[in-house]
């Protein structure tokens, strides 16, 4: 075999001088060439831009005050130029954004409508913001937003929905209202061929009228809908007390003709603590990983409280040098707070979408500090463990920080 095996005759009459003189030929192409930047235009990229645009603006139609906070249609904003709302799968979430007094912040809210709702001109969503209590976000919504109101939001975002892919057909939705509600109507409207039993969490014995509209849609399902209440304080005639223990999902778990569990995707939709306790218990039962779905909506609980928290349990305030296009600010930050919430409360719009540590959206460049990020709420990369980066809303001070953030505009 020939040292070099291709065909030399492609070759004839070019010289060494010929291939020595390639460098000038390229360079001299270059050169001539225009200096206008390339303007690469992909239609799937601006498909993608429509069905996810960076942020939506929803004008407020309805305000629906009810005994547990406040319900609201939001059609697309259509003199801000937003024609028709992002289509949206039953259980994703909208971010919305907040310009309150004192900071800026978002917050997590599922949307409680049926996608098929949200199609067209005259598309909406329906937002339920339950009353928290005073100095909590939704304190501020409720309180800010009125009928005319413009609000601003992300495209639909997260993880809690079904997929005929990879769930089960048999689904067990365990939490408040919102998500699971949108899988009632898909179900309703023949787009979701599922069977649904939904434990629906309820705080006390005042609101239990709210699982009427549960009622609703098991009547209109023919038969593949049901639902029970459970009572998280107080007590109440006929209706099952929680916690949600493992005995009592066993009970609603359990296929009556075999007596075996069935094989069933989780959809869990509580905050925390409240959603990891329901989690031990489903584990307790055998229940994969891979058939339950959850979605944090922010830590609720205090960092303390996590076993491997490294320094001692005091609330010490650190400082947070941040940089923010080129612009340093320096802030405090208390140890139980997150890095986000300090960050927001000198009114720089850090981007967030999940607000739990796992969608990457609020990305940042650690330049010097320790920090603590617990294991539930870590969806980093190897990487960027590796290369410095953080994920802010999620991530508490262990000592004086400088980072680097990528806000919005
Ligand atoms: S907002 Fe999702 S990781 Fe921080």
């Amino acid at each position: 075999m020939a040292k070099y095996d291709y065909d030399k005759s492609v070759l004839k009459g070019l010289t060494t001088k010929d291939f020595m003189n390639q460098v000038k030929v390229r360079q001299s192409h270059i050169d001539a060439g225009s200096t206008d930047e390339p303007k690469s235009v992909y239609g799937p990229n601006i498909i993608a831009k429509e069905i996810h645009p960076e942020y939506v603006e929803g004008l407020i139609v309805k305000k629906i005050p009810t005994p547990a906070g406040c319900v609201y249609i939001v059609a697309p904003a259509k003199e801000k130029g937003f024609d028709e709302l992002p289509p949206f799968r039953a259980g994703q979430h909208v971010t919305v954004q907040l310009d309150m007094p004192d900071k800026y912040t978002k917050r997590n809210y599922c949307i409680s409508s049926a996608p098929s709702a949200a199609k067209g001109e005259h598309g909406f969503y329906q937002l339920v913001v339950s009353d928290h209590g005073p100095g909590h976000a939704s304190e501020y919504i409720n309180n800010t937003w009125q009928e005319g109101s413009i609000i601003r939001f992300s495209a639909p975002a997260g993880e809690t929905y079904y997929d005929p892919i990879r769930d089960s057909r048999d689904v067990l939705a365990i939490g408040v209202g919102g998500p699971s509600m949108a899988l009632c109507y898909d179900i309703i409207d023949g787009n979701a061929d599922v069977n649904l039993f939904a434990i629906v969490l309820i705080p006390m014995p005042a609101l239990l009228g709210l699982t009427g509209i549960y009622q609703d849609v098991a009547d209109k399902s023919g038969g593949k809908i049901g639902f029970i209440p459970v009572l998280l304080n107080g007590e109440a005639d006929g209706v099952e007390k929680g916690p949600v223990t493992a005995e009592l999902l066993k009970e609603y778990m359990t296929d009556k003709e075999t007596g075996k569990l069935k094989d069933m995707t989780v959809l869990l939709t509580c905050p925390d603590p409240i959603c990891s306790m329901i989690e031990a218990e489903l584990k307790k039962l055998g229940v994969p990983q891979r058939r339950i779905r959850k979605e944090l909506q922010g830590n609720e609980g205090s960092v303390f409280e996590i076993p491997s928290y490294p320094a001692k349990r005091a609330v010490k305030q650190y400082s947070l040098k941040v940089w923010a296009r080129g612009e340093c600010t320096t802030v405090t930050c208390d140890s139980d707070k997150t890095i986000a919430s300090a960050v927001e409360g000198a009114k720089i719009r850090l981007k967030t979408s999940c607000r739990s540590g796992h969608c990457g959206m609020c990305h940042t460049r650690l330049i010097s500090g320790e920090y603590y990020t617990p294991e539930s709420t870590d969806g980093r990369r190897q990487a960027d463990k590796k290369f410095g980066w953080i994920h802010p809303c999620c991530t508490y001070p262990l000592s004086d920080m400088e980072i680097e953030v990528f806000p919005e505009r």
